[in-house]
């Protein structure tokens, strides 16, 4: 079986106090789950949410992570540095960081390697944009976002990578992918996975749609065969929004 996991990216928003908050309220009421649970906050308050979940299933994860050590690399954050403060999963290759801080395959396959080889684990997002849905490309660009991010990885690296498939057309612009394009993408990038390596792997790894997942439509994607879980944006935001994503799955 392979894990299920609801993970809710916080992006730019909440500060300390609403942090505390929003972590403090979904402690107490997220719902008995066998699937995973975990929240992004911003940089700044990861410690304090890492602190609040520690009782809790909730894990806490970074946004975002530098590819050195350390050095001389200012506003930029390591993996040591998030996992002193009990942060050992980062999510690499969002679309926003790709498109607005011009994140390329090269770089995000050189932050994953440095997250695998700290003992992190990664949630690696790609997707296609509309240009390349509308013209039939999406299945192209997806096997190269994939192969240039994560086949430079050994083997035994998968079971420490979860994949988030997020078509940019669908993120933050309340229109979804339906159930059918998502799971017809799980089960193409599935397949790409098992030529690129086995299916032992490719049917182990956890694959998270993501793009305006809201209570109202989470039961229905997360019922397809090759949709794990979801990683969610604005709807994670609102803890009784969040909480009812996760009782979908
Ligand atoms: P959204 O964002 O749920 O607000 O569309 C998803 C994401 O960016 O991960």
């Amino acid at each position: 079986m392979r894990s299920k996991i609801v993970a809710g990216n916080w992006k730019m928003n909440k500060n300390l106090t609403e942090t505390e908050a929003l972590v403090s309220e979904l402690v107490a009421k997220v719902p008995d789950t066998t699937a995973e649970v975990i929240i992004a906050p911003t940089f700044v308050n990861l410690q304090s949410a890492a602190k609040h979940v520690e009782n809790s299933i909730i894990q806490v994860a970074a946004q975002n992570m530098h590819f050195a050590d350390n050095g001389a690399f200012t506003g930029e954050i390591s993996a040591e540095m998030l996992k002193d403060i009990d942060v050992d999963i980062v999510i690499l290759g969002h679309s926003e960081r790709r498109s607005h801080f011009g994140e390329t395959d090269d770089l995000l396959a050189k932050k994953v390697n440095q997250a695998i080889e700290k003992g992190m684990r990664v949630i690696f997002c790609f997707g296609e944009e509309l240009e390349d849905r509308k013209s039939g490309n999406h299945f192209n660009v997806v096997a190269s976002q994939l192969k240039n991010g994560l086949y430079a990885l050994p083997a035994e690296a998968w079971s420490k990578i979860v994949l988030a498939y997020e078509p940019v057309w669908a993120i933050g612009t309340g229109e979804t992918a339906s159930p059918e394009q998502a799971q017809e993408m799980h089960a193409f990038i599935r397949k790409e996975i098992e030529e690129a390596y086995n299916s032992g792997i490719s049917e182990k790894v956890t694959i998270l749609y993501g793009g305006s997942v809201k209570p109202n439509n989470a039961e229905e994607i997360f019922s397809q065969p090759d949709v794990d879980g979801g990683l969610i944006g604005g709807a994670s935001l609102k803890c009784d929004d969040f909480t009812a994503i996760i009782k979908a799955i």
